[in-house]
């Protein structure tokens, strides 16, 4: 590893499927502009892969050599940077450990990793004076993680909210525009190639959450173990609620969200209703958005491309580049590295108000003892519809004004126990 500022930055690529190609084409395309921007050539030395005879989608740069022993990248002493864009938890930690362990700089797209085993990582590259960013780790090109880091560094952050997963919102948009049910709207951002074969991490929450995670150690400095965070995802939302939902003026949208109350962190991942005029209701498709409320800065919208092989390679020259110039570290945006364990609010506190559905017998009085449930824990409804009735019952929508978790599932349990409720109620959150 060298030291010297204006030799070329050696790097180590550790898998070339999706980022790792589109990586390699920015790289190819945008030379010279690097040069321009750090005084410094970038040279891939070797990538990493599983299969070394499957056909890549960019070409090797000269003097490149595909590898399938880690070794060659975290032991080489001329290698300079570790680009670790595998994915998975266990073969990435190990790889990246070991090149910090050897003095190598750090840039990866790694959410999963680095939100539910980061801190050791963290630690070891802090001891070592080493960089370890992650850019590409959350909303793919959009800047936040910089933007956190650096430019909104002199702001407390108030509130961030964002639309965190790519398929979740295309499944959600094409339900909603195009009046698809859940299946298939699934099927057909698979076929498109925004879905995975095994959608779960995305449609049930996982992906979004992990990013959350990093997000609130960026904004407060602090630890919500992934474990401990509330996490509701899409699987199965009914387009009754997406077109109920419109008809009060919202748009359903998996969000991830903090905010800071009393000095305690409210956070987690669930379905919202959002009123149809803010803009996190309007992105659209694959696309994500982040909304940070800062008490100095005021409201910020960021928006763009959650992933894909360019965006997402986009943020990893970010960090790469960062590395040629020798800045100083900054990994975490703080000055302690592993950070406290954030003081959480109990989820059951949270307060919201909320959009409700059941289904219900057509009878006289339901109305009656439903809204009587509802007074009991202290809920007051501020808007109710009845629709005409479904196979499984007449579906009653109501909108809450505010209320805990807590008086909302006790509410809910004491109309099903009393028979009131045909199938389980749904109940989402309204964005405030
Ligand atoms: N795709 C996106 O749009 C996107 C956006 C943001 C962040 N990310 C993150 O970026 C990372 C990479 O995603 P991707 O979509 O590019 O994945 P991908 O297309 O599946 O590519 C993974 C690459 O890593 C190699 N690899 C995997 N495990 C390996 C191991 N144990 N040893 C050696 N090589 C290994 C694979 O080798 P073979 O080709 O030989 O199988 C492949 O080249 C993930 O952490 C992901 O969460 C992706």
């Amino acid at each position: 590893m060298t030291n010297d500022s204006t030799a070329p930055l050696v790097v180590g690529l550790a898998g070339c499927g999706t980022v790792g190609s589109g990586l390699l084409r920015v790289l190819a395309e945008n030379g010279d502009l690097i040069r321009e921007r750090t005084g410094r050539d970038i040279r891939i030395k070797s990538v990493l892969v599983r299969n070394p005879s499957r056909v890549r989608a960019a070409p090797l740069p000269e003097g490149a050599r595909l590898v399938t022993d880690a070794a060659l990248l975290t032991d080489d002493p001329e290698t300079d940077v570790v680009v670790e864009l595998m994915g998975g938890i266990d073969a990435p930690r190990i790889l990246i450990d070991r090149a910090l362990e050897h003095g190598k700089h750090i840039v990866t797209a790694n959410k999963a990793l680095l939100a539910e085993d980061g801190a050791g990582l963290f630690r070891k590259a802090a001891e070592k004076g080493l960089a370890l960013l992650y850019e590409a780790s959350v909303a793919g090109g959009i800047p936040i993680v910089q933007t956190l880091k650096e430019s909104l560094a002199g702001n407390r952050i108030r509130s961030l909210v964002g639309i965190l997963n790519g398929t979740s919102n295309y499944i959600l948009s094409e339900m909603t525009s195009n009046g698809l049910d859940f299946e298939t709207a699934l099927a057909q951002a698979q076929e498109q190639g925004f879905a995975e074969a095994d959608p779960t991490l995305d449609i049930d929450g996982h992906d979004a959450a992990h990013k959350l995670v990093l997000l609130i150690r960026l904004a407060y400095g602090v630890e919500y173990p992934y474990a401990e965070l509330p996490i509701q995802g899409i699987r199965g939302l009914s387009e009754l609620d997406i077109n109920f939902a419109r008809e009060f003026g919202y748009r359903i949208k998996l969000l991830g969200q903090v905010n800071e109350v009393d000095g305690r962190l409210e956070a987690g991942v669930f379905p919202t209703l959002v009123r149809h005029t803010f803009l996190l209701a309007r992105v659209g498709g694959a696309y994500n958005a982040v909304r940070v409320e800062g008490n100095a800065v005021g409201s910020l919208f960021l928006h763009g491309r959650g992933a894909g092989d360019l965006p997402t390679a986009s943020a990893v020259m970010g960090d790469l580049l960062a590395v040629a110039r020798g800045a100083r570290p900054n990994n975490t945006g703080f000055v302690r590295q592993v950070p406290e364990r954030a003081r959480i609010l109990p989820p059951e506190e949270a307060r919201s108000c909320y959009y409700v559905r059941v289904m219900v017998r057509d009878a006289p009085g339901v109305l009656r003892d439903l809204a009587g449930a509802m007074a009991a824990e202290g809920i007051s409804l501020a808007q109710i519809i009845q629709k005409p009735e479904e196979r499984c019952g007449v579906p009653l929508v109501f909108m809450t004004h505010e209320a805990s978790a807590r008086a909302m599932d006790a509410a809910l349990r004491q109309a099903a126990d009393a028979g009131l409720l045909r199938t389980p109620a749904v109940y989402y959150r309204i964005l405030g």
